[in-house]
């Protein structure tokens, strides 16, 4: 089976339609994955996907999932799928837990019930992105780096490390962690400072992308405006220039019912449009590559 491959309007990403009634899970595992390098961004369409054959088809590329912070896990999935239920409003572009060490690699959504109006998925290449940035700014983000503060009570860490892991397992996990600092406190709560390059290399091809969780925790961490890592701020106008990058950038998954679309987590950030329809229905998944 050949996949045909078309690229989403004015977009990087590429759609794969389902054209002779074939399974998600029987599209060849090779010419899945070359798209997702070269692309980051594919859709599957027409193949009436949901939770469950999401969780099957992930695992085809996955050796490992994290769990969400803030979703409710499907039931049957072990965990590893979640139904998105936080909010309606608009979420500003990030990647998934850049703002941690525990950052994955994909990010998986399956959509049953779009909004009938709004609630698109946006996406914005990191690439194209860093490339749109100014050379003055450039070398602000190459010279300094993003500084995240967190709380994370037991429960949450757990999400990450499984729900029986122990105090020792976290500071396993942690301790030698290239920009991670830690305070585990009596209530056994972490309180995690990470600091991290806006700009990274992605996962395939190692090219320098604007991937980072700045502009959704840039008020919210701790209440103020986050600063580098050597203390100064980052400042409205340096926001503001990221900003017009990103509207210079931006690319919509519109949904349709059994739609499913992967996101490389390495070179992409997402968001999403606010929406008032709470009929409105999408998983999502988070995921370690295995190629
Ligand atoms: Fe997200």
């Amino acid at each position: 089976m050949n996949l045909v491959p078309q690229r989403l309007d004015g977009s990087g990403g590429v759609l794969i339609s389902r054209c002779n009634g074939e399974s998600l899970l029987d599209l060849p595992t090779e010419s899945v994955k070359s798209l997702m390098r070269s692309a980051g961004v594919v859709m599957f369409r027409g193949f009436d996907a949901g939770p469950e054959m999401m969780k099957q088809f992930a695992d085809q590329y996955s050796y490992k999932f994290n769990r969400d912070r803030l979703r409710p896990t499907v039931e049957g999935s072990g965990g590893h799928v979640q139904m998105v239920t936080e909010g309606m409003g608009y979420v500003d572009p990030h990647c998934e837990q850049a703002n941690s060490p525990f950052r994955p690699d994909a990010l998986w959504f399956t959509c049953t019930k779009p909004a009938a109006e709004g609630g698109e998925t946006l996406y914005w290449d990191g690439i194209r992105l860093w490339a749109a940035l100014s050379d003055e700014l450039k070398d602000v983000f190459r010279q300094k780096k993003l500084r995240f503060f967190q709380r994370y009570s037991k429960e949450k860490w757990q999400l990450f490390l499984g729900y029986d892991a122990t105090v020792a397992d976290i500071k396993k996990e942690l301790d030698g962690v290239e920009g991670v600092s830690y305070f585990l406190n009596a209530d056994e709560a972490l309180y995690l400072e990470y600091v991290s390059s806006a700009v990274v290399q992605t996962r395939y091809g190692h090219v320098e992308a604007f991937a980072n969780s700045l502009m959704s925790e840039w008020k919210n961490t701790l209440g103020d405006l986050m600063t580098f890592d050597d203390g100064s701020l980052i400042t409205e106008d340096i926001v503001q220039e990221v900003k017009t990058a990103l509207d210079s950038c931006t690319e919509a998954v519109d949904w349709q019912p059994g739609d499913l679309v992967f996101i490389d987590n390495s070179r992409f950030l997402h968001g999403r449009n606010g929406f008032t329809d709470t009929t409105r229905k999408i998983y999502s998944s988070l995921s370690f590559l295995n190629f």
